[in-house]
């Protein structure tokens, strides 16, 4: 940036609204504001628009049945192939074009044309057939960003296997849990992975889940350090390049799924401590993912699109791998972190590849602000066509940061509302059609229906918060928690809903978020307002972490709130009660955090510990979090009349303070 930064920034304070810039809105995939009112009037068949960006086999017979609300299904009786849509049917016209662009830590990098990815899930494909896997057999990957892991994806769709990604950050208990509660017998990892230029083994922390799962399991292991580190195989172990090699040159027609056949699982925190296996299907979700790719990201097969998300969360699955490639483009996938090994990292990827849409997390914008525009700016950003964020609310501040110093004020800002839960993009504004305000996501897609509603289910005012609910159902939905339809009606469905009616219009989705609505229909979303926090725009539950917590040797009862976080957005703090005869301090607090790492990962390790005698409580004996929140923020407090013991609330704050 020139040397009038200064008054730019000051302009831009000024200004809470802008319009598409005039050179992006002539190339925009869709830039008819008519679209709106066409998809209200043509609902819910507007979202054949969806379904016809994809490859079918059979055609489906009806868009929506929605006659056993809140089980609907999408495009029944049509027959598609995940596999096929990302990868066959772009043989022809663009089979040496590349479709994963990989970039290593360490500076390696790894192309794959669709030609090769082809070959590449074919001989795969064929490997997971060869060791018996069949179709509707779920397949666990614990893998970190390399290639094999969307490699591993598509020939699990390929052959109708659905796969659980578990995230490669995550604990090895928390890879038994998901293994156990998918009933999942194959595991496929690898031995380790690079970070910030050290190598970290991977191997013994998923033998050390398999440890915990309760049947048989096969392992099919990828090398991917080499030399580097000598990692043991087990009996039940075969390594990914001998099996593959086995298979060289093999191909495998991809099967047909049915629309509402189950793609993948993904497990995300909810309010309860067990996590919740949110069920995604082929026909919806792809075409979900595809049509918001489209349209919302802007992706052309002759891109160079980047989703710097890890693949391990549903961000990645639906934003690196399945949307943009269902589109033919290439997708860049990076394997290491921001900063290494400079804070230009980024930059220079973007510079390196003429990237053209960057998506990525207000986290990584503020850190990005927090580093400096002299990283950027010294790089040629101008491939840059659009930018995104997702995962968390984006302050006014970083926003503009983001538009400005990395958009040079001719990229439009798309801030994307969604949850594991939506498989894909709900509340954002459409690129090339609407102005964008910062901080406000924007209004519903078009074809959905959000309304803030207050606590009684009456809508609330303009400029009031509310918590947000969505009337209608739409493609890419989960279709319900895996093996367990009745917590599924009552996480999402129950809140709202007349749950003994079969009228659709009876039922309502709620995704536990709170937000205020503007004039214009704007949405800003002020986060969740369930027991769940966002760290990084990492989803935790915190009964999750104070379940890990009181397993700690030494601690009597613990609970877990979000403070405010600079970068991060919020982070984890734990109020701990001693048991008798332990010790407060640092030995404690240290077993603490590892016990936190153990049980989840690093992520959910806390920020603060703060010990205190009591916890506050309702007189019915419901902690009330809210006050420990408001603790952590420093804030004014709420009401304490309702507690069972007033005082406590005072020796937390003093001993919160004395940290
Ligand atoms: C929760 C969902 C969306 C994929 C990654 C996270 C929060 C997400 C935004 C946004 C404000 C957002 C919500 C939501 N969230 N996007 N643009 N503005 N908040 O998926 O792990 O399922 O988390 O992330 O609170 O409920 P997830």
């Amino acid at each position: 940036m020139s040397d009038d930064t200064g008054e730019l920034e000051a302009r831009l304070t000024e200004q809470d609204e802008f319009a598409p810039p005039e050179s992006f809105v002539e190339q925009a995939n869709v830039s008819d504001e008519s679209i709106y009112e066409r998809f209200e009037e043509d609902w819910p068949d507007c979202w054949d628009n969806a379904a016809d960006l994809l490859d079918w086999t059979s055609d489906y017979e009806t868009t929506l049945d929605d006659s056993n609300p809140p089980f609907y299904e999408w495009f029944t009786g049509g027959e598609l192939n995940a596999s096929q849509n990302c990868i066959d049917r772009h043989l022809d016209e663009r089979g040496e074009e590349v479709a994963i662009e990989w970039v290593g830590e360490l500076g390696e990098t790894r192309q794959y044309t669709y030609s090769e990815l082809h070959r590449e899930v074919n001989e795969f494909a064929a490997t997971l057939k060869e060791l018996g896997v069949e179709a509707d057999e779920i397949v666990t990957l614990y893998m970190p960003m390399i290639p094999e892991l969307p490699i591993a994806m598509l020939a699990c769709a390929r052959i109708g296997a659905p796969h659980s990604v578990v995230f490669a950050g995550f604990s090895a208990d928390a890879l038994s849990t998901r293994m156990n509660s998918a009933d999942s017998e194959y595991l496929i990892t690898c031995d380790g992975y690079y970070r910030r230029g050290d190598a970290l083994e991977h191997k013994e922390k998923a033998d050390e889940g398999v440890a915990g799962v309760d049947h048989d399991v096969t392992g099919i292991v990828v090398d991917r350090l080499g030399e580097e580190y000598d990692h043991s195989m087990r009996e039940r172990d075969h390594d990914y390049d001998e099996l593959v090699a086995e298979q060289e040159g093999a191909t495998v027609e991809p099967v047909d799924r049915d629309a509402e056949d189950m793609l993948f699982l993904m497990y995300t925190s909810g309010t309860t401590g067990k996590p919740k296996g949110v069920k995604h299907t082929t026909g919806g979700y792809l075409a979900w993912v595809t049509w918001t790719a489209n349209s919302v990201l802007d992706i052309k097969p002759e891109d160079t699109y980047w989703c710097s998300a890890d693949i391990g969360w549903i961000t990645g699955h639906s934003y690196i791998v399945y949307g943009p490639l269902a589109l033919g483009t290439t997708s860049v996938m990076y394997e290491g972190t921001p900063d290494y090994p400079e804070k230009d990292r980024i930059w220079e990827i973007v510079e390196e590849y003429d990237v053209t849409q960057l998506y990525t997390a207000p986290t990584a914008i503020r850190a990005f602000m927090k580093w400096g525009a002299k990283y950027p700016d010294a790089h040629d950003l101008s491939s840059l066509r659009l930018l995104g964020t997702v995962g968390e609310p984006i302050n006014p501040r970083a926003w503009k940061w983001y538009y400005t110093h990395i958009g040079n004020e001719e990229c439009p800002v798309v801030d994307t509302w969604w949850q594991t839960e939506t498989g894909g993009m709900m509340v954002t504004t459409l690129p090339g059609v609407g102005n964008m305000k910062p901080g406000s996501a924007g209004p519903p897609l078009p074809g959905l229906d959000a309304q803030l509603l207050d606590g009684a289910g009456e809508p609330v005012d303009n400029g009031q918060a509310g918590y947000l609910t969505i009337q209608k159902p739409w493609p890419g939905m989960l279709r319900t928690l895996y093996q367990n339809d009745e917590r599924f009606v009552e996480e999402y469905w129950s809140e709202y809903s007349d749950t003994e009616s079969d009228d659709p219009d009876d039922w309502v989705y709620f995704p536990e978020d709170g937000a205020k609505i503007d004039d214009d229909g704007y949405i800003t979303v002020l986060g969740r307002v369930d027991d769940v926090i966002n760290v990084s725009g990492h989803r935790l539950g915190t009964m999750e972490i104070e379940s890990a917590i009181v397993g700690v040797e030494g601690v009597a009862e613990a609970a877990v709130v979000g403070g405010y976080h600079e970068v991060k957005g919020e982070s984890v703090y734990a109020y701990v009660i001693t048991e008798d005869g332990y010790e407060e301090g640092e030995d404690l607090r240290d077993a603490i955090v590892a016990g936190v790492e153990e049980a989840i990962g690093p992520i959910a390790r806390p920020e603060e510990v703060v010990f205190t005698p009591e916890l506050p409580k309702t007189r019915s004996g419901k902690i009330m979090r809210r006050l420990l929140e408001d603790i952590a923020n420093d804030e004014q407090l709420g009401t304490t009349s309702t507690l069972r013991n007033p005082d406590v609330v005072s020796d937390i704050q003093q001993k919160a303070t004395d940290n």
